[in-house]
């Protein structure tokens, strides 16, 4: 069934309906269509260009298909080209000749771009939970783990010691800038697009501050043209998504280092892995690996936005009905990958023992001896070429810096004392490095507080 109806003396054939409709997917907005569609007719009765009984008519009639999509009452027609068509046809068929008046002063074009917005708008207020919900999880784990020494790597090898708490928070804060940008979207898109009509606005005296307080939006857009044809909120919601998608996938590949046995940093809990069909000693990783596979499809739901957008002239092209199957692929990916990936986090064991164990390997207090021969004054580069000959000795020895004799400290450079082996004890490296923003327990507790206060704001 199409709304356009009059011009045509034949309707579409069956693969050209099948290729211009929308309803298979945009059906999922019919709450949003409602709403929207209320707000009007509310409008509408209100500043007279319908009547107030018509305009209820309406209302009531919207409210009953409303119940009863919601109570599975009543199911959609597939041969609808759109949501739209679907619900002003439903409601023509229980109302009569008032359900004809509904689209008065309205088109598609601003009907489909509010309905996006009011979706898109619940999306984004839930991804906003689930990202708090996630910070919390990562704040408290770096409250407990605030003085678990781990190995931190640069180019993946060894390089200083830090606390698994920091090591933690460093994802804390990707997602925290993450929050911001949600929050920062939310308000920007929250201009009302309802009333720029078909693109040139109306010769109808409607009110679309009635409109926009009705569904929450600050204010209508200042431009009839830019409001039918703007999806910057798309591409802005489904970059923010990408990037949220860089940290997890980030975030997920090194948890699945971490189950390896290489690493076996932590364990995942049952309910967060799988096995395998043959080999009866595997515990997988899948969610984390899936977490990291599905970043591609919603960089690819980004590029098909810019795409879709990049080559449109002003005002509405259909072009712009490929917005919603990616846009909505992007926000379903990303909320399964947060819904699965926070408890995951949660409930891991994390082996302690293990960490302690990599961070004594690989020198990585190597610069901390350095830094002990700088501090009795010899220059930096000088004491760290020292330290590199020391490192190269303890390889030749199969030793480290912690159980390599004083004589041989001695012989590389005159200046070493005993107090070298206080200044390369791990927990004494890790705890001294208190500069801003550093690793040392003390600090990753203050700032592992700071970030659950944060988020409980
Ligand atoms: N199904 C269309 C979409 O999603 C609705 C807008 C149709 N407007 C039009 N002029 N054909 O974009």
């Amino acid at each position: 069934m199409q709304l356009w109806q009059g011009r045509f003396k034949k309707s579409l054939s069956k693969t050209t309906n099948d290729f211009n409709s929308s309803i298979s997917f945009d059906s999922r907005m019919f709450k949003e269509d409602i709403e929207g569609s209320i707000a009007h007719a509310t409008m509408l009765g209100e500043t007279g260009i319908i009547k107030k009984e018509e305009s209820l008519h309406i209302i009531e009639g919207l409210n009953g298909i409303l119940s009863d999509l919601l109570s599975g009452k009543l199911q959609f027609d597939m041969e609808c080209e759109d949501i739209h068509t679907f619900i002003e046809g439903e409601l023509t068929k229980r109302i009569g000749d008032d359900g004809k008046r509904l689209h008065t002063a309205r088109s598609r074009n601003d009907q489909v771009a509010v309905d996006i917005k009011l979706y898109l708008r619940r999306e984004v207020e839930e991804f906003i939970l689930l990202l708090k919900d996630l910070i919390k999880v990562i704040a408290s784990k770096a409250g407990e783990y605030y003085d678990t020494v781990m190995p931190g790597y640069t180019h993946l090898q060894r390089a200083q010691p830090i606390t698994f708490g920091h090591h933690l928070l460093a994802y804390g804060e990707m997602f925290l800038r993450d929050l911001s940008r949600l929050q920062d979207c939310r308000k920007r898109m929250n201009v009302n697009p309802l009333g720029s009509c078909a693109l040139a606005g109306t010769t109808y005296p409607i009110d679309r501050n009635i409109t926009s307080e009705l569904l929450g939006f600050d204010c209508p857009t200042n431009n009839s043209l830019d409001g039918v044809s703007d999806r910057d909120f798309c591409l802005e919601i489904a970059s923010d998504l990408s990037i949220i998608m860089v940290h997890l996938s980030r975030f997920s590949e090194e948890m699945i280092m971490w189950c390896s046995w290489e690493f076996k940093f932590v364990e995942l809990d049952d309910a967060f892995s799988t096995g395998s069909s043959i080999m009866p000693q595997k515990k997988n990783p899948d969610i984390a690996e899936l977490v990291r596979g599905k970043s591609g499809r919603v960089f690819g739901d980004t590029m098909t936005l810019l795409t879709a957008m990049k080559g449109i002239a002003l005002a509405y092209n259909k072009d712009m009905q490929e917005d919603k199957e990616a846009i909505f692929d992007a926000v379903d990916s990303v909320k399964m990958c947060l819904i699965s990936f926070t408890p995951m986090l949660d409930t891991m064991t994390v082996l302690k023992g293990n960490m302690r164990k990599a961070a004594a390997g690989g020198f990585i207090n190597a610069t901390d001896c350095a830094d002990y021969l700088t501090k009795k004054g010899v220059p930096f580069r000088d004491a760290y070429k020292a330290t590199g000959a020391l490192v190269a000795r303890c390889i030749d020895l199969g030793t480290d810096l912690e159980n390599l004799s004083m004589e041989e400290y001695k012989a590389v450079h005159p200046v070493f004392d005993e107090g070298v082996y206080e200044a390369i004890n791990l927990e004494k490296c890790v705890s001294d490095r208190t500069s801003f923003g550093g690793p040392a327990p003390q600090n990753v507790k203050v700032q592992a507080e700071m970030m659950l206060k944060k988020v409980e704001e």
